[in-house]
């Protein structure tokens, strides 16, 4: 569920009309609603209040500042992937000691600034990483506590590119590497085994792999521990999908359920790490009809949002329902299905496809489940300003990420000739 809903034929944000939003901002712009992420993230937290646990939001997802404090102020750790993430924490007032670290390339400088700040946990992936840790934890003179990312070999059935926990992909550490790795770790003296962790995959509308994945993470606690390495967490990584379309994924309250059943005997504390199932659906993407054309009767709304803007539908073939911001019609629209198209040069920018549309020149449309993987992986391709972000509280609406201009996208260039 979430506070994108319409009052008569307009479009309102909890309780500002989109329309509004447009006016005041320019389009393209992002619009997020606070009750909606806070929703969410409760729906993690308050289903396990009864065990010890710590939600870190996988902020790759959306890490604007702004939003990073809203769940901070809620309660929640932060996934990080960067030192880039780490000062964003930081900047937005999140707490270290709820970060992990997660990635397969950290580097020695990134390693060293968690260490300073002090962060949860590091998820390390390879015995490499183990040793460059073990190295800059020993020259500052502390000690890593470190968690496995253990590969599960467990097929998560989504997507190829965001499927992560299968063997031959590049991320964890092979499950029958487990014990050599942990027993590797713990001779290490710069370094604390403190957890295990896996992240099998991305979307996913079913959590029999995720449940599949804890079993094997639970039977390795419980082989380490005979082997006399003690953990005390397990971190399960992300994953849960989001209804773009017809997807039905659990609830994560029922996620939790089922996750708890497992492990609260245990007395581990569970670490989650999730993204896209708490922002997607927090935002929408607000672009206007630029023109409608006909091409030998294929229809095209060109719009003012592209592909570097919102990439999903280009890069993964993602669906993401396309509505329109008024539902009021007037002289003008066409009503056809359309390829909602960017002005960006290329075939490939679009962000829907076979869209039935009632739309004419100068009508809002809002992309939808558009929280997660927006704006953060926006770019500045074809010289376009990234879009405003703008996070809608109640009757309120902040502007917490300015359009940018376009002398700020060449503003780090050089001539020769100057
Ligand atoms: N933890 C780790 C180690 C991850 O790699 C990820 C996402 C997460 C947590 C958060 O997963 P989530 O709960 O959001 O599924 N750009 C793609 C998604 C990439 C996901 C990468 N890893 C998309 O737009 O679909």
């Amino acid at each position: 569920m979430d506070y994108f809903n319409y009052r008569g034929s307009d479009l309102y944000a909890e309780d500002v009309a989109v329309s509004e939003i447009a006016k005041a901002m320019g389009t393209p712009c992002y619009v997020y609603s606070k009750a909606t992420l806070l929703r969410h993230f409760h729906a993690y937290a308050d289903a396990l209040t009864d065990i010890p646990h710590l939600v870190c939001f996988g902020m790759k997802a959306n890490s604007n500042l702004a939003i990073l404090e809203v769940l901070a102020e809620a309660g929640a750790g932060f996934d990080i992937v960067s030192v880039g993430e780490l000062e964003r924490v930081l900047a937005a007032g999140g707490d270290p000691a709820k970060v992990v670290f997660s990635g397969v390339g950290k580097q020695r400088h990134e390693m060293q600034r968690a260490l300073e700040v002090g962060i949860h946990c590091f998820n390390v992936e390879s015995l490499a990483e183990l040793d460059q840790l073990n190295a800059v934890a020993l020259d500052l003179g502390t000690v890593a506590p470190v968690s496995l990312r253990i590969n599960p070999d467990v097929d998560p059935k989504t997507h190829p590119y965001i499927s992560t926990g299968l063997n031959g992909s590049k991320f964890g550490i092979a499950h029958k590497d487990t014990l050599m790795a942990y027993r590797h770790a713990a001779s290490l003296p710069g370094l604390n085994p403190i957890g295990i962790d896996c992240h099998i995959g991305s979307q996913l509308t079913d959590i029999a792999p995720l449940l599949e994945a804890l079993d094997k993470l639970m039977e390795l606690v419980a082989s380490l521990k005979a082997d006399g390495i003690a953990l005390h967490h397990i971190d399960l990584g992300g994953g849960l999908g989001v209804p773009y379309q017809e997807e039905t994924p659990p609830h994560p309250s029922e996620y939790m359920a089922a996750v708890k059943a497992k492990i609260a005997d245990t007395g581990l504390t569970l670490v989650l790490e999730p993204g896209r199932s708490i922002a997607a659906n927090a935002g929408i993407f607000v672009t206007e009809a630029i023109l409608t054309k006909t091409n030998q009767d294929h229809h095209f709304v060109v719009v003012d949002g592209a592909m570097n803007d919102l990439i999903r539908p280009s890069l993964y073939g993602a669906w993401q329902n396309i509505i329109p911001v008024s539902t009021a019609p007037h002289d003008g629209q066409v009503e056809a299905s359309f390829d909602v198209v960017g002005p960006v040069c290329e075939s490939g920018d679009f962000l829907g496809k076979a869209r039935t549309l009632r739309v004419g020149a100068g009508d809002l449309l809002a992309v939808r489940s558009a929280g997660a993987y927006g704006f953060v992986m926006a770019s500045n391709y074809n010289t376009r300003p990234r879009a405003p972000e703008i996070l809608v509280d109640g009757d309120q609406m902040h502007v917490i990420r300015e359009r940018e201009t376009l002398e700020s996208l060449w503003a780090l260039e050089h001539r020769v000739n100057r």
